[in-house]
């Protein structure tokens, strides 16, 4: 993503009611800081944050997580995202630090339209690399979920080995999800961007219980 420099992006993460600054600290107690139950989904690489805050809006019975990398990238996200919405909170972290931060506790994860890495010597950072699904592993609850969208087909078919590999199986896919009934579907910046492309968009879920 191209990132414009935020000028006080610092100021905005850390006066942000939705942000949490030190994650790690609350690895084992999640539903304490929703004071709920109720299921726990994460989105990684959570871009600008048009995704999360409306499946959060959506989804009351549900808790949202969403972790970006980029400090200007969240801190424009946060601009977005107006007060006294319970169930979302924002982390500012690497995915790959997610084991410090979560055990056992997450129920689906969301990955959208996430950097391809198309050189081979880069794959270990592609977000659907056995790599990766292994460090998802020790967060996730009981059932493993994760919802994958995409516009780059290499990294569609890459994902799908992957996860067959790493024994996930395929419970909806979709080679053009705009195409097909996806009424209740909630659309990213990016994927609002390509599909104004007329870029196909494809789209898997996948399980592992
Ligand atoms: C191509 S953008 C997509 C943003 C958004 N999901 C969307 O669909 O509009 C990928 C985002 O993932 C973030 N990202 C990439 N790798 C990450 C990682 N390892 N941990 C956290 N965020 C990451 C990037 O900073 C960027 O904001």
């Amino acid at each position: 993503m191209r990132q414009r420099n935020v000028k006080n992006k610092k100021e905005i993460i850390n006066n942000s009611n939705y942000i949490i600054l030190d994650a790690n600290k609350l690895k084992g107690s999640w539903n304490n800081v929703f004071q709920n139950n109720n299921p726990i989904y994460l989105e990684i690489g959570m871009g600008k944050g048009d995704f999360i805050l409306e499946n959060a809006k959506r989804y009351p019975n549900i808790n949202f997580i969403g972790i970006e990398k980029f400090d200007s990238i969240i801190a424009l996200a946060i601009k977005k995202i107006p007060e006294g919405i319970n169930n979302l909170k924002l982390i500012r972290m690497d995915a790959m630090n997610i084991g410090d931060v979560f055990d056992k506790e997450i129920d689906r994860i969301y990955l959208n339209f996430s950097d391809p890495w198309p050189k081979p010597r880069h794959e270990k950072r592609r977000l659907t690399s056995s790599n990766f699904l292994n460090l998802f592993e020790s967060v996730f609850k009981n059932n493993k979920e994760i919802m994958m969208k995409t516009d780059n087909r290499h990294l569609f078919e890459y994902s799908l080995i992957s996860f067959n590999n790493n024994d996930y199986k395929i419970k909806e896919i979709s080679l053009d999800l705009h195409s097909d009934n996806c009424d209740d579907n909630i659309e990213t910046e990016y994927e609002r961007k390509f599909s104004l492309n007329n870029n196909v968009i494809y789209y898997v879920k996948v399980e592992k219980k």
